[in-house]
């Protein structure tokens, strides 16, 4: 992590529990908060040490984040998304991970390869009732994966889930509930998680009542299309050069602007290495009350702002209140889960 660099986050403690209370409340279920990609950019251990006492389940998408937060101390159950090697089970029985099954030939090989372990390998079998990413897809594969399971010595199953592709589609999601239902009703089994509905999944009500939890993900940092929520994350830098630029004179590589008249430019001390992608040129910053273009080719480690007068001393407001992710996606044409999870781990995050 830069400790000694003008570039921070912001990470608001109040409003990722206001928000994980607000998905409890709404869905009536408890919360499985997905932290995966260093919490959506956020900071895997600082979302976890505040969620901690919101969440009931963290989930990741891979082995090294679980093991990141075994070793930040926390305690709560965890379950991995992607499918993981067998090589690695291992690792995750011995830390209290949960891993994700979608075929009985992964169930038999952990069966085989972890016959002489003391602790069971707990695991949740994903279903895929659409999307053709990650899952069993019939009743067959569902019923023989866990007539073997329930034999096992090895393996224990604690969960069954599935994940709605276009949860603003209600025929397609309709489809998707029907497709779960019919494959997990045709054997009885006591699941301790059954979960399916992700943050627009959970907002457009498409949770059934043999649910448990709802996995949320992109609403926890308040990034979604609601008005209940509330943004968690913010990013600033400083102008650490001025430059007076004379009317016609370019800036930065390729001279990919041109004063149209004299100018004060502002030098920031970050680039396309700390997340601001180079497609961010020609979207605004804030500074002192100011909005200002963003202008020429973003560099590695700087980029340029057009600023309205020399003395400007306050941080410059990258994302945040006035300049709202969905604005950058906008912007970026692209969704706001990319605005924030594109920002490297290296930045320095404060949590307040
Ligand atoms: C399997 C799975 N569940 C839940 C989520 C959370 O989705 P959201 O961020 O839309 O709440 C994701 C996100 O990609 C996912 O892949």
């Amino acid at each position: 992590m830069n400790q000694f660099c003008e570039t921070y986050i912001k990470i608001s403690r109040e409003n990722l529990k206001h928000n994980a209370k607000y998905f409890k409340d709404l869905s009536n279920k408890k919360l499985i908060a997905v932290i995966k990609s260093n919490a959506y950019g956020h900071g895997l251990l600082e979302v976890a040490s505040v969620l901690k006492t919101e969440a009931d389940l963290f989930a990741v998408a891979s082995l090294d984040s679980a093991i990141a937060l075994r070793n930040g101390d926390i305690d709560l159950p965890i379950l991995v998304l992607n499918p993981l090697n067998i090589e690695f089970v291992g690792i995750a029985v011995n830390n209290d991970i949960m891993i994700t099954i979608s075929s009985l030939n992964d169930a038999q090989l952990i069966e085989e390869r972890y016959k002489h372990f003391e602790k069971k390998v707990l695991v949740h079998i994903k279903i895929d009732s659409g999307m053709n990413r990650m899952g069993l897809k019939s009743i067959e594969e569902y019923q023989a994966i866990l007539k073997f399971i329930k034999k096992s010595e090895v393996l224990k199953a604690v969960g069954v889930y599935t994940h709605f592709h276009s949860p603003h589609n209600i025929i397609y999601s309709k489809s998707q509930q029907e497709k779960f239902l019919e494959i997990y009703q045709s054997i009885p089994y006591e699941f301790k998680y059954v979960h399916l509905c992700s943050t627009s999944a959970t907002l457009n009500n498409l949770d059934i009542k043999q649910s448990t939890h709802v996995r949320i993900g992109l609403g926890l940092y308040g990034l979604c299309e609601s008005n209940y929520v509330k943004p968690v994350l913010s990013m600033y830098s400083k102008v650490v050069i001025e430059k007076e630029v004379k009317k016609g004179e370019t800036v930065g590589y390729n001279a990919n602007f041109k004063a149209y008249q004299d100018a004060i430019i502002g030098v920031m001390p970050l680039g396309y290495s700390d997340g601001i992608i180079r497609k961010n040129t020609g979207r605004k910053v804030y500074i002192d009350g100011n909005y200002c273009d963003i202008i020429g080719n973003i560099c590695m480690n700087s980029m340029m702002i057009n600023l309205p007068q020399k003395g400007l001393t306050a941080d410059v407001e990258i994302i945040g209140p006035h300049i709202k992710a969905i604005y950058i996606a906008k912007h970026l044409q692209t969704i706001t889960y990319e605005v924030t999870t594109v920002l490297p781990p290296h930045i320095k995050r404060i949590v307040e």
